[in-house]
């Protein structure tokens, strides 16, 4: 058997958008990707890539999985022949040796870690060097005012103004100069082919992984020249849209949440004034591999954007990726200062504290955002912004959060509460309308399914199933139902399930969490026909769509699963009323022989 680890490490460097789209023609919606599904024919797209969770699903027919079951239905291979397959595309060599994996021009993973290490030694030093670190050590001690504790804390250091001294200091340590070009370390001179160094005259920001290696750099020139930050660009070591500055500390403190800022500075300021949940993305805007890698170490993060225009465009795309990956995003808003670091410099750590207990939830963080920047002096501005905000509120499923937007929209916007209530109750009617409609052409779809291949109980035990179907979608969502589910929470077992199928995911994820290297989905490949992992991600992706995932709803389901299950003896089974029929008959006709 492969390893997980490496099984993980496949599908997370193959990208899925890329490995589909080199066979199917995709087009991108939303976050999303849709095009005509390749596994059965259809004239419109119902065939969906979805890069934030790195699965697929065919709303046709009902095809869906990872990249490793998309690759084994499209080659018609094996779990074993299509994860070789893959491995082989992304360069990683199974199962020998790990540390042999080569890429760029030859240059291993391993081998720029190590290259990096060594810089990041040498850019330490050279900051604490008299001759040659003395201004970069004063730009960081008074220009921002950082102590030497939270300097040495993250490893911060300066490359000389010189064009050879990292390239001298590297080559003398027997790196060659392919390898120091594909660290990103050097530059190789177009017209005299001589190496030198990349970074000069600018304090370093080592990145470090979650695992402690350094994995690539961010330079800062200390005055106001261009460009104001140097980073490493894409290594074998280092994909800038799949890691997280900082991520290697605030893992230890993520449980209630992370905070996700914009820049190196806001997160050093941050975790110096015991913020050390804070973590920010290199350079871009944050990606759904970055949003994914969160949801794996919390379930609520703060956004905490610069308060410029960038800033506010760039949390809508925060929002909509975490809360993608079942992330609960708040919104928090310096005022006074342009970010962060600035905020606390000026305020202090209380304040920010202040701000922290202080945040808004998306929908808050939405219904001002409409509100704000219109006039509602205007009459006819007015009825435009309530009619919006009533679509908006109109979207949620309770009814007491309804009513508290409600009110807290009608006062922003100075309607009455009643008038605002009957509009939102209204579109939500005719919501509601259109989605029965959708419902039942779904359900006469679904009915078109009582002969279910892949779970064959599912038709004659659809209550049950659809409960079973919610455990199991929590489960794959979330690592914490996964532990109660193993801990044996509210006495749920493989015995609950009525479904045979049901009880089969259940039991192989049950397995999977409790052995050593815990669970992976990917993993689940090895025991599922890509037809049973296509039900899987349909599982799953049902679950994400709703916005209530949390230990009650889970709790909920158990009780309900149970109770089906002990009122599935026999009176409630439609099969064993007919066998009933069939013994009542035959006894009828033996009485008549008689
Ligand atoms: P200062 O407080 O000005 O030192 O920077 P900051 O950490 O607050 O960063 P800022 O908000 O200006 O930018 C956010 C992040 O974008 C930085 O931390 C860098 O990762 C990245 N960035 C900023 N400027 C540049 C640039 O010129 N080039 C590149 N590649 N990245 C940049
Ligand atoms: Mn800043």
């Amino acid at each position: 058997m492969i390893p997980r680890e490496i099984i993980d490490e496949i599908v997370y460097r193959s990208d899925i958008e890329q490995v589909i789209g080199s066979y199917v023609t995709l087009k991108r919606a939303g976050s999303n990707c849709n095009g005509r599904c390749p596994f059965h024919s259809e004239k419109t797209p119902s065939f969906t890539v979805f890069p934030a969770t790195r699965s697929f699903y065919c709303f046709g027919c009902g095809a869906g999985g990872d990249v490793i079951t998309f690759t084994m239905r499209i080659e018609n291979l094996d779990y074993i022949e299509a994860v070789k397959l893959l491995a082989a595309r992304a360069g990683i060599s199974i199962p020998e040796d790990r540390n042999d994996i080569k890429e760029n021009n030859g240059v291993s993973r391993k081998r720029v870690q190590e290259m990096n290490l060594c810089a990041a030694r040498f850019f330490r030093d050279c900051l604490k060097d008299q001759k040659y670190g003395a201004e970069g050590l004063r730009y960081l001690t008074e220009k921002r005012e950082l102590s030497m504790a939270t300097i040495n804390h993250f490893g911060l250091g300066f490359a000389p103004d010189n064009f050879w001294a990292l390239s001298n200091h590297m080559t003398s340590l027997g790196f060659t100069e392919d390898e120091l070009v594909a660290a990103f370390l050097c530059g190789k001179s177009k017209k005299s082919g001589k190496l030198f160094d990349m970074y000069r005259n600018r304090v370093i920001f080592p990145i470090i992984d979650t695992t402690g290696n350094v994995i690539g750099f961010g330079g800062r020139v200390m005055d106001n020249s261009e460009p104001k930050y140097l980073n490493t660009n894409d290594t074998p070591a280092f994909k800038k849209r799949q890691n997280l500055f900082a991520l290697n500390f605030a893992k230890k403190y993520a449980e209630e949440r992370l905070i996700l800022c914009e820049g190196y500075m806001d997160v050093i300021a941050l975790h110096a004034a015991g913020f050390e949940n804070a973590v920010a993305t290199l350079g871009t805007a944050i990606t759904p591999d970055q949003a994914r890698i969160m949801a794996k170490y919390t379930k609520q993060v703060v956004i905490c954007y610069d308060s410029d225009k960038a800033g506010l465009a760039a949390d809508d795309k925060a929002i909509r990726l975490l809360s993608e990956v079942g992330i609960e995003a708040r919104v928090l808003k310096v005022t006074g200062a342009k970010d962060p670091d600035e905020y606390i410099k000026k305020y202090g750590a209380d304040n920010f504290r202040r701000l922290l207990g202080d945040t808004k939830g998306s929908f808050d963080y939405k219904l001002e955002k409409l509100i704000t920047g219109r006039d509602i002096s205007l009459p006819d501005e007015k009825i435009k912004i309530s009619n919006d905000v009533c679509f908006m509120i109109a979207d949620v499923n309770s009814s007491v959060e309804r009513d508290i937007y409600v009110r807290r929209a009608s006062e922003l916007l100075g309607t009455t509460a009643e008038a605002m209530r009957s509009d939102v109750e209204r579109i939500r009617k005719k919501k509601l309308r259109d989605f029965k409609n959708r419902q039942s052409s779904e359900a006469q779809m679904s009915l078109k399914n009582i002969g279910d291949r892949v779970n064959v109980d599912a038709a004659k035990n659809i209550r049950a199933n659809s409960t079973e179907e919610g455990i199991l979608g929590l489960m794959l969502m979330y690592e914490e139902f996964r532990s109660k589910a193993a801990d044996g929470f509210e006495g749920l077992c493989a015995d609950d399930f009525v479904t045979e199928f049901g009880r089969r995911v259940f039991e192989a994820m049950l397995e999977l969490e409790r052995s050593e290297c815990g669970f992976s989905k990917a993993m689940l490949g090895q025991s599922f026909t890509p037809d049973e992992m296509g039900r899987i991600e349909k599982i799953e992706l049902s679950r994400r769509n709703l916005a209530k995932n949390d230990t009650e709803v889970f709790s909920n389901f158990i009780s309900g699963l149970k109770k089906e299950k002990s009122s599935n003896d026999d009176d409630n089974d439609p099969f064993a009323e007919l066998m009933r029929l069939r013994a009542a008959v035959q006894k009828n006709k033996e009485n008549k022989n008689i």
